[in-house]
């Protein structure tokens, strides 16, 4: 009698990162070479240097305005979503944050977990009482578009010179979400 194949379920899981062990630092700079080498990096065109992006992860962490949420799957890093936090001066934009580093090395993809990711930020953004997320993201990133979209970002305008890859401008789109009930209507000033 054959055997029959067993199938392993990948384990998958999302949190928020405050410290890196030098495994994590190396899972994450390998995610994020995997990433860029795939054309989406998050700016990065060209693969950067290992030791500068060690400083910059490190430096991620290490910044109060900026909170790191990683995905792992099998307990590696492969994925990153970064929230920054309004700057103390801004009170008039203090309900808003700025979503930004979304991506999964293309050896993740297709497990839902940039979607677990974002629904972690949510949730955690939420309860840190802020109530809107704002983000931009290259017209050309077809799969965040549907991503972002699919969760209920609003798209709010257009960027016709947004990014410039290989001497191509490319355009970009920024959206919005409102994490509670958005107001009935806008105050109107008159
Ligand atoms: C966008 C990205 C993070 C999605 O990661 P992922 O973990 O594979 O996504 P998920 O498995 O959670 O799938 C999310 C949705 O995208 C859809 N999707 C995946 N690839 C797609 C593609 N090429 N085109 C359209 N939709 C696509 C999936 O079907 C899924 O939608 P569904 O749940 O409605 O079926 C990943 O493709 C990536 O890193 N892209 C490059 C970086 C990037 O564009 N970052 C955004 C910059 S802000």
């Amino acid at each position: 009698m054959s055997e029959q194949p067993q199938m392993i379920t990948p384990v998958l899981r999302v949190e928020q990162l405050e410290k890196l062990t030098p495994a994590d630092l190396n899972d994450l700079c390998d995610a994020t070479d995997a990433a860029v080498e795939s054309g989406g990096g998050f700016g990065w065109v060209a693969l950067p240097a290992r030791e500068l992006l060690e400083r910059y992860w490190q430096g991620v962490v290490t910044m109060p305005a900026r909170l790191l949420y990683v995905a792992r799957l099998d307990g590696v890093i492969c994925g990153t979503a970064q929230v920054v936090l309004p700057p103390m001066n801004n009170e008039a934009q203090k309900h808003a944050v700025h979503l930004t580093g979304v991506f999964v090395a293309p050896w993740a993809r297709g497990y839902g977990l940039s979607r677990l990711l974002l629904e972690l930020v949510e949730e955690r953004v939420a309860q840190a009482g802020y109530s809107v997320i704002n983000l931009d993201v290259r017209e050309t990133m077809t799969a965040a578009v549907h991503l972002f979209e699919s969760l209920g970002y609003e798209r709010i305008g257009e960027h016709p010179y947004y990014a410039k890859v290989d001497d191509r401008i490319i355009k970009g789109y920024y959206y919005t979400k409102w994490l509670e009930a958005p107001p009935a209507r806008p105050i109107s000033v008159s």
